[in-house]
């Protein structure tokens, strides 16, 4: 499979800037990340500035992961004493235990009285659907440019603040299964990478976890035989009858993000033997 994603990096130094500029603002980021991803849905060239604050990992969208795997990366987490709360923006569930722990373990600094936080994350991990959920439907979606903090509103609640935009990291693509993953999950525009590429990807990678063709004796050697598969399956024919593989291709996407296929974790944290001790 010959996918290349050509990735410009050009605005990091403006994104940096304006992240520096954002956390002046804050006494703690959470940073959303996606529970199916939480490694390439991180931007570590952003670290030395995220961990200026107290970082709070909310792994969201955990509807569309592994729990198992989810569990695992919560322990991952906890081992590097990063705090982390497993959320799903769609139904609300971890918002109570965002406010129980903003609540007991961070204070505010100089005069004020109740800690101000910031939400952050990469495009499309549910920034805005968690600062509606922490603050209420209706403000926050007023801006989504990162850093921008003229006319920035803290929504007070339950003894917080929160700024009522959230801060755009731009993705790190640091390898082609990265940039990949990304793709998959939706970060990256699908312009870049043919949807055919990219659910060979998938079915290659994730096909017999999605489909168990070995438990059910079906034969699919190649991610190519499976996409035919799938398409016969779903009965994607063009009018000649032979396979509509470009049907396909969207329609597998088209499920997997919205959790059809069932919960697909792409990626598992790596436990190292100090780490297990
Ligand atoms: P962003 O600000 O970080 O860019 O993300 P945003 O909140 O706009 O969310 C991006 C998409 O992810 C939205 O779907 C949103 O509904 C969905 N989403 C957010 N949290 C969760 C979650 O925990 N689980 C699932 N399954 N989806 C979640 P959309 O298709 O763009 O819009 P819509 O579905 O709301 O119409």
């Amino acid at each position: 499979m010959d996918s290349t994603i050509h990735w410009y990096p050009g605005h990091m130094a403006k994104a940096k800037r304006q992240l520096n500029e954002l956390i002046k603002y804050l006494d703690v980021i959470l940073e959303i990340r996606d529970a199916r991803v939480p490694l390439a849905s991180h931007n570590s060239d952003l670290e030395v500035i995220l961990k200026k604050r107290p970082n709070i990992v909310l792994l969201n969208k955990i509807d569309l992961a592994d729990p198992k795997v989810t569990k695992a990366w919560k322990e991952w987490f906890n081992r590097q004493d990063y705090p982390v709360i497993e959320v799903n923006g769609k139904n609300g569930a971890g918002t109570n235990q965002i406010w129980q722990l903003l609540n007991t373990k961070y204070s505010p600094s100089g005069f004020r009285k109740s800690v101000r936080v910031g939400v952050v994350g990469i495009p499309n991990v549910g920034k805005s659907t968690i600062l509606n959920r922490l603050i209420g439907s209706g403000t926050a979606k007023t801006g989504n440019i990162p850093g921008i903090t003229r006319g920035k509103q803290w929504i007070k609640k339950k003894g917080i603040e929160v700024l009522d935009m959230p801060g755009i990291l731009p993705p790190k693509i640091t390898d082609q299964d990265a940039g990949l993953k990304l793709a998959l999950i939706g970060t990256i525009k699908e312009q870049l990478l043919p949807i055919y590429d990219l659910a060979l990807y998938l079915l290659e990678h994730y096909g017999e976890v999605i489909f168990r063709w070995n438990e059910a004796g079906i034969e699919v050697d190649s991610a190519e035989l499976g996409l035919e598969w799938y398409a016969r399956k779903r009965g994607f024919l063009l009018k000649g009858g032979e396979l509509d593989l470009n049907r396909a291709a969207t329609t597998l996407l088209q499920e997997f993000r919205n959790g059809r296929l069932g919960q697909i974790s792409l990626e598992v944290p790596i436990m190292t033997a100090a780490q297990d001790d």
